[in-house]
């Protein structure tokens, strides 16, 4: 288990959680990886920690490289316990080091942590660290996604060690883009961004302009989930994505997300399909009693129209249609156009808490549409007007 140079005397020491199925809700077929950086300068400076569970493998690598009692500075860009879990071990091994993080990772870690003894400097955007041959400059990026994140970047190696920020839940046997598909690591980067980052398109936006305005010339983005992007080629790509991303510009897709009792909310979808076919408009129909949450979330980025379906279930919202809405409720995405539906047997109703939904949102709706029982042709026939009204 060494660590594995990404550039000159920068190495990774990460972890790959190739078993992670589930990261707070978001599903993870594909794993994940914690990816912490040893820069080996005249004062060696660790970037990040991992999982709790993971510290032993990422204690293998920095001592390949290193013994602890040598490391000055460990940088904690993000509190979060993915990459702070193990900074308590991490400081029990380094207690000489600095720890190198904003005023709000300091409270942040004091709330996690009993960081007594614990030496701290703190940082703000645009300062800059000495370790050697090399300067390090700090950008916090509060909200993006938690108050304390932050990046920090190598100037000399103009290199962007960025946390969370263009990161993917994805684990694969290199850690380069490079080295992997290309449309698969961005499809894992976007499914990123819409789980973890969309509530926060305006905080990205400002990153990207405070990074413009730093003049970081960045040659590679090293992340703290998935694989590293460099070169010219990849690192436009994925900022490319992320402005479009954070900037609420969708495809003009359409999204049907439903579940379904007896199969009577699933006609209602389908006819609801069906019209944004015949309009030539991109459609994507997902069930919930197959679809992850998450794997929905993805095309709300192409996304214009929304339309969710329920089956009415004891004079309730169906419950994997209530935690779908509240899972999109909290990434809070934005300029959308939406269209409830569903069906019930004995009371109508629970259409109008998905409605409530998409005003809370801000969107634009049409009026919602509901069927008693089983749909039959006059009712398919009407929700198809529905949806007609909502694209004209
Ligand atoms: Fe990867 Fe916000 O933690």
């Amino acid at each position: 288990m060494n660590g594995i140079e990404v550039k000159k005397d920068v190495y990774w020491v990460g972890v790959k959680d190739w078993n992670l199925k589930e990261f707070h809700g978001y599903s993870t077929p594909n794993g994940s990886t914690y990816n912490s950086y040893l820069i080996m300068d005249d004062k060696i400076t660790l970037v990040d920690g991992v999982k709790a569970y993971m510290s032993d493998e990422m204690i293998c690598r920095v001592r390949s490289l290193t013994d602890f009692s040598k490391i000055e500075y460990v940088i904690v860009n993000h509190v979060e316990m993915d990459h702070s879990g193990n900074i308590p071990v991490i400081m029990k091994l380094a207690p000489q080091a600095k720890i190198v993080t904003n005023m709000a990772g300091k409270s942040a870690l004091e709330a996690h942590f009993d960081t007594e003894g614990w030496n701290f400097q703190i940082i703000k955007t645009g300062d800059t660290l000495n370790i050697g041959k090399r300067t390090l400059e700090f950008m916090t990026t509060p909200m993006l996604h938690w108050p304390d994140s932050m990046m920090t970047y190598v100037k000399e190696d103009k290199l962007l060690l960025s946390n969370d920020g263009f990161g993917q839940h994805f684990a694969c046997d290199s850690i380069f883009v490079k080295d992997e598909p290309f449309d698969v690591v961005m499809q894992n980067a976007k499914s990123y961004y819409a789980n973890i980052l969309f509530p926060f398109g305006a905080q990205a936006e400002k990153a990207l302009s405070t990074a413009g305005s730093l003049g970081l010339d960045i040659e590679m983005i090293a992340p703290s989930h998935g694989c590293i992007w460099s070169g010219e080629k990849e690192v436009n790509a994925i900022l490319g994505s992320y402005a479009k991303w954070a900037s609420g510009q969708n495809e003009g897709k359409a999204v049907v997300v439903y579940d379904t009792m007896w199969g009577a909310t699933a006609t209602l979808a389908e006819a609801v399909m069906s019209v944004f076919q015949d309009a030539g408009i991109p459609v994507v129909k997902h069930c919930l009693t197959v679809k992850n949450v998450s794997e929905v979330m993805v095309d709300f980025l192409d996304a214009k129209y929304v339309c969710v379906g329920t089956p009415t279930l004891n004079n309730q919202l169906f419950p994997r249609v209530a935690g779908f809405l509240a899972y999109m409720k909290g990434l809070a995405p934005k300029n959308k156009k939406g269209f409830a539906f569903g069906s019930y047997g004995w009371k109508p109703g629970v259409v109008n808490q998905i409605q409530q939904v998409f005003t809370d949102l801000g969107w634009e709706t049409v009026a919602p549409f509901e069927e008693k029982y089983t749909p039959k042709c006059d009712a398919v026939s009407q929700i198809k007007e529905r949806v007609r009204e909502m694209i004209a």
